[in-house]
């Protein structure tokens, strides 16, 4: 059950034992923190996807009823020049974590992303408003990080048919990871930065996706093994697609994060692509929408910027490191994560 004031899961006690890998990344984190004494999170230094040896060694150890592939080759920019490190951790090493848990009877939900698709509206429509894509609208990715991603669901599909397929979007921490200095860089957490930084920054306004607060993915995740460890659902075998609710482009959510500081939003203005060129060409529509996942009964995700509001609270809150420190986990770095801000240029126009 997930608290309509935190949009936090809350009944750690109807959990499996879970084991999460890819721990000190912001999803590895988050779920430690929210599953508490139910999921041990270990970094890469101690269960290295990539390595068969190293998996069987931690599963054997702890024995976990579910693993949740959270680890991933996430610097979407950097996987252009170096396609077979990109491919050794999203496909070999889903497939060997997948391996692992056939070899043992232990249920997998692995982690993937909206660059599976390929970027243009389905139809042709406006990207405001054409609905999202489902999951099982046609993929197409347009970068290596994508084509990587969507090859490891393949993959962990071929070894254990009976895994679940979760794809996520715009994944921020925020500012809880301003707050607790926690290593690396969200969209979110960039912006908090560069509005202390900086007088104006640009940001592109012709990208539509869909904003997820790690909080909400997490708790999304940890109320569906709940649900299943009762028989009440079941999301074996199937792509599904996990998001807060709504849409925007980076730039509106840029906004966003400018009025909840309290700082005038006219401080952020709009570019296109074309004005700020990556090395990986980010898809210009990858809103998701799941209308399988909406009729599972779980509590309902709330608008983005609803869940924004919420997370930028943290920013103020007295007792945050002692409530909310990511308890059994380490603070390794985690980062680039695959949506790297994309403000113009250094930022600054
Ligand atoms: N971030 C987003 O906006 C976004 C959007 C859509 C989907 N996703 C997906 O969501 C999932 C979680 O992403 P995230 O944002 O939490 O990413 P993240 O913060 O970059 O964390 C990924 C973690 O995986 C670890 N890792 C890399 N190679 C590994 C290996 N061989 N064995 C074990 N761990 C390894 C990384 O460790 P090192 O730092 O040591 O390399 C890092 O801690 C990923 O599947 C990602 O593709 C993310």
């Amino acid at each position: 059950m997930t608290s309509a004031t935190s949009g936090e899961f809350t009944d750690r006690g109807g959990l499996p034992r879970i084991l999460v890998t890819g721990g000190r990344g912001q999803l590895g984190r988050e779920f430690a923190r929210q599953a508490g004494d139910r999921a041990v999170a270990p970094g890469r230094d101690e269960m290295d996807i990539a390595d068969p040896w190293s998996i069987a060694s931690v599963l054997d150890g702890y024995a976990p009823d579910v693993v949740v592939n959270a680890a991933a080759y996430t610097d979407v920019d950097g996987a252009e020049s170096d396609e077979d490190g990109a491919a050794e951790i999203n496909i070999d090493g889903a497939r060997n974590l997948a391996q692992g848990c056939a070899d043992r009877g232990i249920r997998m939900i692995h982690v993937s992303t909206d660059y599976v698709f390929p970027g243009g509206v389905p139809g042709g429509g406006d990207p405001a408003t054409a609905p999202g894509l489902e999951p099982h609208d046609p993929t197409g990715p347009v970068t290596v990080y994508g084509r990587t991603k969507l090859a490891g669901e393949r993959a962990v599909f071929e070894e254990l048919p009976e895994a679940t397929v979760l794809r996520t979007a715009w994944l921020y921490t925020g500012a809880r990871r301003v707050a607790l200095e926690i290593p690396g860089g969200d969209f979110v957490a960039t912006m908090i930065r560069l509005e202390a930084q900086r007088e104006t920054l640009t940001v592109v306004d012709d990208q539509w996706g869909s904003p997820t607060d790690v909080t909400t993915l997490t708790s999304q995740i940890l109320e569906m093994l709940a649900a299943e460890k009762t028989k009440r659902i079941d999301t074996s075998g199937a792509v599904h697609h996990v998001t807060d609710a709504g849409r925007a482009t980076w730039f509106e959510l840029a906004r966003a994060v400018f009025r909840e500081l309290g700082a005038d939003p006219e401080r952020v203005r709009p570019c296109s692509s074309e004005e700020f060129p990556r090395p990986a060409p980010r898809p210009a529509f990858s809103v998701l929408a799941d209308s399988r996942w909406c009729e599972l009964g779980l509590t309902p995700v709330e608008d983005w910027r609803t869940s924004l509001a919420r997370g930028m609270s943290v920013l103020g809150a007295q007792e945050l490191g002692a409530q909310d420190s990511p308890g059994s986990m380490d603070t390794g770095s985690s980062s680039s994560p695959d949506t790297s801000a994309p403000t113009g240029g250094d930022g600054t126009r």
